[in-house]
């Protein structure tokens, strides 16, 4: 009897953000799916994307999509969360059919409303993806009784850029935020930012890990998965290539890379602006 063979997609997935940090969701990819072949953009050139408007945030995420397009990747994952709450319907109207689009923000949604016995969310992030509002609409869309608390962090990203985390400046930064009213009762924290994974731990001891505390990164890389998995896009390259791209590139932000990835990795530059 002839057996069928399971049906694979050797293309590269395409993440894209603001700059590096989403390499954070990109290392959590790689993780969860070390078969495949990733194509990184940052667009270093109109860093940060936290204080730009939709309109701006819209036109960048459609020419990356379009330089990730040409480069035939299979599936484009919005890293950026700011973009994600901006640019994700643009970007899925742009892509049609060409691609799968996965933002950061329905996965963790879809998580927060899978857990039980939740009252009150907090979600922290840059001050555009908190004024969007996305996850209060979403998470009460899912379900109303949901108290949720959002707050604008701006400093954070900055600072963790900088390699302020794990000491006492970062810890007092975060403190002064995380003591605010809002963010007291909370059950849930959402890090609504590609930087806050660093900051992870030191957040759950501020709250003596009495607060569940989701890093979007996983939670977005597991639904990457899943999703290839069920439309049977899974690649099984035994070597994959990555490359990793920026729109201005410096090498202090190839130094930086290290933080947010795990390791150093090289950076091309393509001046798609220019
Ligand atoms: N990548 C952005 C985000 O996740 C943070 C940095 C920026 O403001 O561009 O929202």
């Amino acid at each position: 009897m002839q057996r069928i063979q399971p049906m694979k997609d050797n293309r590269p997935i395409g993440i894209f953000d603001s700059g590096i940090g989403g390499l954070t969701v990109a290392h959590a990819i790689h993780q969860a799916l070390p078969n495949e072949s990733l194509i990184y953009f940052g667009d270093t050139a109109h860093l940060p994307y936290g204080d730009k408007s939709a309109d701006s945030i819209k036109y960048y995420s459609m020419r990356i999509s379009q330089f990730l397009l040409q480069k035939k990747c299979k599936a484009l994952v919005i890293a950026c969360n700011t973009a994600s709450a901006m640019a994700f319907e643009t970007v899925k109207d742009f892509v049609g059919k060409q691609a799968l689009v996965i933002n950061v923000i329905d996965p963790v949604v879809a998580e927060v409303l899978s857990k039980k016995k939740l009252e009150h969310i907090g979600v922290i992030g840059t001050k555009g993806t908190i004024k969007s509002d996305i996850y209060a609409k979403k998470i009460k869309q899912g379900n109303p009784a949901l108290h949720v608390s959002s707050l604008a962090t701006p400093l954070l990203a900055p600072m963790i850029e900088e390699g302020f985390f794990n000491n006492k400046i970062s810890r007092t930064v975060i403190d002064s935020y995380l003591s605010r009213p809002k963010l007291k009762k909370i059950d849930l924290l959402i890090l609504a930012c590609t930087h806050y994974p660093l900051i992870k731990k030191e957040i759950e001891s501020i709250y003596h890990k009495e607060v569940d505390v989701i890093n979007s990164a996983e939670t977005v890389a597991m639904a990457l998965k899943n999703q290839l998995k069920r439309k049977k896009m899974l690649a099984d390259t035994k070597k994959p290539s990555h490359q990793f791209y920026v729109s201005d590139f410096t090498t202090s932000f190839e130094k930086t890379t290290a933080l947010f990835f795990g390791s150093r990795i090289h950076l091309e530059e393509a001046a798609i602006w220019k």
